[in-house]
C-alpha cells in the first residue's frame, strides 16, 4: 500500500474513481482505499442513465472504448399516464443532446481496469477500518487497519454511510432532508426491449419504470413500501404489477422472461451543504442523495469531482487556494438544480397515498401539461439530458 500520496481518495465508487482518473491526468498522486472487493463493487447493480456531459468526458479520458461499443444511446423518454403514451424528443428540445444507458457497474469495470493499467498500486480493496484523520491541520492521514496514508487533502468519496462526513464534527454540519414513503423495487430480467427507450409511468397503483440493459435484458422498476420483504414480491406478482402500471391503449405489448435479480432500495433527498473540512473534501453520495427517478444520482458525482479536480490542479499549479475554498458553493448550485429536478420527477410520477386527493389532482394537471406544452417539455428534457457543465 502507499503510504504518502498527495490526495488520498476514501472509496472506489464512481466518485473516487473518476477523481483518480482526473488527478492522475494532471499528475498529481493519489490513492483509493476501497472498503468492499473489487468483485463486489463490480458486481453491485444500481444507475443506469448518464448524462451527454458525462459521456462524452469518460470518452475524452479515454474511459469510453466499451461503452461507445455497448451502450444504448436514446434520443428521448415516454411519459406514460392515463393508458397514453407522450414522448419527448430530446435532440429537438435541447440542441441535439441525449442520454446513455449504460449500467453503472460497467462504468465501475472500465474505471478500475484502466485505472489500475496506469497505476497497479493506484487502488486497495478490501481494507478494514478506515478513517479520515487530521484534517484540520497541515498533513492529514487516512487511517486503516493495514496502516497509514499520509496526503495533503483526503477526498471522502466514500458513499452515503462512509467514514468521511460523519468525521466532520456533528455541531458544524449543515444538513437537508426529506425521506419519502415509498422505494422502489428493481429486476433484471432475461427478456428483449419491450420498447427502445425508457418509460416512465404514472398509475393508480403505483409508479413503474422500463428501462433496458442489452437486447437479452431489461431492467424494471415498481413502486413499492420500503420496509417491503422481497420474499412477498413473486414473479407473478411483480409481473401483473407492471402489466397493470404500464398498461396503454395503443398496440404495445410488455415482453417478460426470467428474472435473475432483484433488489428494494429505499428513497430520500439528502444534502450535506458542508462539503470541506479543512482538508478534507466531501464527493458525491457522502455529501448528497437523490431519489433514482431524475437519473441524477451518478451524474452529481461526477461533477463534484471534476469542480474539486479543477480545484486541486489550480493549487499545485499556482498555490492558490481560490477554487478549493468556492468548491462546495460551485457544487451546491448544481446540486440543488439536481435535487429540485429529483424531487420534482419523483413527486410527480409517484403515488403518495399521504398527499391530499388535491395535490394527487395538480400532478396530473402537471403531467398533462408536459404532455401538451413544448415550453414544459424543454424544462424537463434539458434537466433530464444534464444542465450545462464546464469540464
Ligand atoms: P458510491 O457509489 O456509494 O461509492 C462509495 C464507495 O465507498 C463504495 O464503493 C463503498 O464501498 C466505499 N466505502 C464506503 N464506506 C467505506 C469505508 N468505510 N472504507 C472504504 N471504502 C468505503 N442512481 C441513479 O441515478 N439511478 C439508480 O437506479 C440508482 N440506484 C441506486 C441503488 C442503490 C442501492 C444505491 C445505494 C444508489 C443508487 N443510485 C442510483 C445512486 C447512484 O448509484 C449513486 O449516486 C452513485 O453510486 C454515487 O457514487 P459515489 O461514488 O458518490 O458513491
Ligand atoms: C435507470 C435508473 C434510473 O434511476 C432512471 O431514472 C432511469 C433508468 C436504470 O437503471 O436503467
Amino acid at each position: 500500500m502507499k503510504r504518502k500520496v498527495q490526495v488520498g481518495i476514501i472509496g472506489a465508487g464512481p466518485a473516487g474513481l473518476l477523481l483518480a482518473h482526473l488527478l492522475h491526468r494532471q499528475g498529481i498522486s493519489a490513492a483509493i482505499v476501497e472498503g468492499r472487493t473489487r468483485e463486489a463493487i463490480e458486481g453491485t447493480i444500481r444507475a443506469g442513465v448518464l448524462e451527454q456531459w458525462t459521456v462524452d468526458l469518460l470518452i475524452a479520458l479515454g474511459l469510453g472504448e466499451r461503452l461507445k461499443r455497448e451502450a444504448h444511446f436514446h434520443d428521448g423518454i415516454t411519459l406514460r399516464f392515463n393508458r397514453a403514451s407522450h414522448h419527448l424528443d430530446f435532440p429537438a428540445l435541447t440542441g441535439g443532446k441525449r442520454v446513455t444507458v449504460y449500467a453503472q457497474h460497467e462504468v465501475i469495470k472500465d474505471l478500475v481496469a484502466a485505472l489500475l493499467e496506469k497505476d497497479p498500486e493506484a487502488i486497495r480493496f478490501g481494507v478494514r477500518g478506515v478513517k479520515p484523520r487530521d484534517f484540520d491541520g497541515d498533513h492529514p492521514a487516512i487511517e486503516t487497519e493495514e496502516g497509514r496514508i499520509e496526503c495533503d487533502f483526503i477526498a471522502g468519496c466514500d458513499g452515503f454511510h462512509g467514514p468521511s462526513r460523519q468525521a466532520i464534527p456533528a455541531q458544524h454540519l449543515r444538513c437537508y432532508e426529506t425521506v419519502y414513503p415509498f422505494g422502489w423495487l428493481g429486476i433484471l430480467a432475461k427478456a428483449p426491449p419491450s420498447h427502445h427507450e425508457l418509460i416512465y409511468a404514472r398509475h393508480d397503483r403505483g409508479f413503474a419504470l422500463l428501462s433496458t440493459r442489452s437486447p437479452e435484458v431489461q431492467r424494471l422498476y415498481i413502486q413499492c413500501d420500503p420496509a417491503d420483504d422481497l420474499a412477498e414480491w413473486s414473479d407473478d406478482r411483480i409481473w401483473n404489477e407492471l402489466r397493470q402500471r404500464l398498461e396503454t391503449d395503443e398496440d404495445w405489448r410488455l415482453t417478460e422472461g426470467p428474472i435473475f435479480q432483484k433488489n428494494i432500495v429505499a428513497m430520500r433527498s439528502f444534502v450535506c451543504e458542508t462539503m470541506r473540512w479543512g482538508r478534507l473534501f466531501l464527493a458525491g453520495d457522502a455529501a448528497h442523495i437523490v431519489p433514482p427517478t431524475g437519473a441524477k444520482g451518478l451524474n452529481l458525482a461526477a461533477a463534484d469531482v471534476v469542480v474539486l479536480a479543477r480545484a486541486l490542479e489550480s493549487y499545485y499549479r499556482t498555490g492558490g487556494t481560490g477554487l478549493l475554498d468556492s468548491y462546495a458553493d460551485t457544487c451546491l448550485k448544481r446540486i440543488w438544480r439536481g435535487e429540485r429536478f429529483s424531487w420534482y420527477m419523483t413527486t410527480l410520477l409517484h403515488k403518495n397515498d399521504a398527499e391530499e386527493d388535491f395535490v394527487q389532482r395538480i400532478h396530473m394537471a402537471d403531467l398533462d401539461y408536459v404532455a401538451s406544452s413544448e415550453a414544459a417539455q424543454r424544462a424537463l428534457a434539458e434537466n433530464y439530458v444534464g444542465l450545462p457543465m464546464e469540464v
